[in-house]
C-alpha cells in the first residue's frame, strides 16, 4: 500500500509520517516543493527505506500526476496557511490553496486513487479571509467533483498549538528576549489541539472516512490570554485586526444538523445524516468546552518537548 503526502515535509506531514512508520506497513511518498525542508524531515523521522521523496508544486498539474502512479492514498496537506501573507498575495494564495489542490484532486481523479483526504481549517467556517475562503472553496469542490472511483473525505480542526507560524512561535520568542508579549485582544476565543490530535482526525477520517464526508475535531477553546500567560504575564494589548474573528466556528447549525458525534471527539458531517435538534447554536471556540490550565500546559510541553 502506497500513501503519498503532499505537503509532508510540514508539521502535519511530519508527525503524521511518524504515525504511518510506527502504525502501519505502507510506503510513503513526501511531496513539497523545498529541498531544505525534506532534508530536515529526513533528520526528524530518521532514515527509513519505506520513505521516498519528490521535489514538485500542487501547481504543475503533470508533476502531480507524475507522482501519484501506484498511489493508493493521497493525504492534501500543502497550503498557504499564513492569513496575512494569503490577504497581501491573494493570486500566490489561489493559485496554491485553490488551483494547486484542484491539481491534486482532479490527478487523484484520474489515476483511480482509492481515498483522498483534504485538510481544513476553522477559518472555512464563514470565512472572514482570503485563506479562509479557499479552503471553503476546495472543501466544496471536493464534495461536488464529478467522480466515481475516488472516495474524497475532508476534515477541518482548530490552530495546532505550535505549528509552523503559530502564536507558540511568537510569545516564546518575545519572552525569551525580555519584551513585552502582543496580544490583539485577551478575551478572543480560539480552538487549540496538539498536533498529535490534528493526526488522530485525519488518521480516522483515512480509515473509516466515506465519501462525501467532512470529519470535525470536537476541538476545546480557551481565551487568548489563558496562552499568553504561560509564557509571560508582561503583556500589551495592540487591538484586534479587522479580518480577525472575535471567535472562530468549527461547525455551522446546518452542518451540525447533519452530524454525528463519534468517540465524543469527532463530527462526521454527511449530507445523508438527518437530525432534529430543535434550535441550536453553531459550534464556536466562544460555546466549546474549555481547555483546563493542565491541558494547556500539557499542549505546551509537548510542543517544547518536539523542538
Ligand atoms: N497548523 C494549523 O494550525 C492548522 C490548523 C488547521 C488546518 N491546517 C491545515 O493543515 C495543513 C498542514 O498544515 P501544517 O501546519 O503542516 O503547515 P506547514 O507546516 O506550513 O506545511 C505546509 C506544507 O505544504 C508544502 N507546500 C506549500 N506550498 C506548496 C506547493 N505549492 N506545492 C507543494 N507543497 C507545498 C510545504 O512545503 P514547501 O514549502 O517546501 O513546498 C509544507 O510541506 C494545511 O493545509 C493547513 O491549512 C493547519
Amino acid at each position: 500500500m502506497r500513501v503519498i503526502i503532499f505537503g509532508g515535509s510540514g508539521s502535519f506531514g511530519t508527525a503524521m509520517t511518524k504515525k504511518l512508520l510506527e502504525k502501519s506497513t505502507c510506503d510513503i511518498v513526501i511531496f513539497s516543493r523545498n529541498e531544505k525542508l525534506q532534508f530536515e524531515h529526513r533528520e526528524r523521522i530518521g532514515k527509513s527505506e519505506r520513505v521516498r521523496y519528490i521535489i514538485g508544486d500542487i501547481r504543475d498539474y503533470d508533476r502531480v500526476y507524475e507522482a501519484l502512479e501506484g498511489i493508493d492514498y493521497v493525504l492534501l496537506a500543502s497550503a498557504m496557511k499564513h492569513i496575512d501573507k494569503c490577504e497581501s498575495n491573494p493570486n500566490e494564495c489561489r493559485k496554491t490553496n485553490i488551483d494547486g489542490c484542484i491539481n491534486v484532486i482532479n490527478a487523484s481523479i484520474e489515476r483511480n486513487v482509492k481515498k483522498l483526504v483534504f485538510l481544513s481549517t476553522d477559518k472555512a467556517t464563514n470565512p472572514s479571509t482570503i485563506y479562509g475562503c479557499s479552503k471553503l472553496f476546495v472543501e466544496m469542490y471536493c464534495k461536488c467533483v464529478d467522480n466515481k472511483n475516488t472516495e474524497i473525505i475532508r476534515t477541518r480542526y482548530g490552530n495546532v498549538f505550535g505549528s509552523n507560524g503559530s502564536v507558540a512561535w511568537i510569545f516564546e520568542k518575545l519572552s525569551k528576549e525580555g519584551k513585552k508579549l502582543t496580544v490583539t485582544n485577551p478575551d478572543m476565543t480560539r480552538f487549540f489541539m496538539s498536533i498529535s490530535e490534528a493526526v488522530d482526525l485525519v488518521w480516522k477520517a483515512l480509515r473509516e472516512g466515506v465519501h462525501g464526508d467532512l470529519w470535525v475535531y470536537n476541538n476545546k477553546s480557551c481565551i487568548i490570554k489563558e496562552v499568553a500567560d504561560m509564557f509571560s504575564k508582561d503583556q500589551e494589548i495592540i487591538g484586534t485586526r479587522c479580518v480577525e474573528k472575535t471567535d472562530e466556528a468549527l461547525l455551522t447549525v446546518n452542518e451540525l444538523r447533519h452530524s454525528e458525534l463519534l468517540e465524543d471527539k469527532y463530527y462526521r458531517v454527511n449530507d445523508s445524516i438527518e437530525n432534529d435538534y430543535g434550535y441550536i447554536n453553531p459550534f464556536t471556540s466562544d460555546n466549546a468546552e474549555r481547555l483546563s490550565k493542565e491541558e494547556l500546559e500539557n499542549m505546551v510541553n509537548e510542543w517544547r518537548k518536539s523542538l
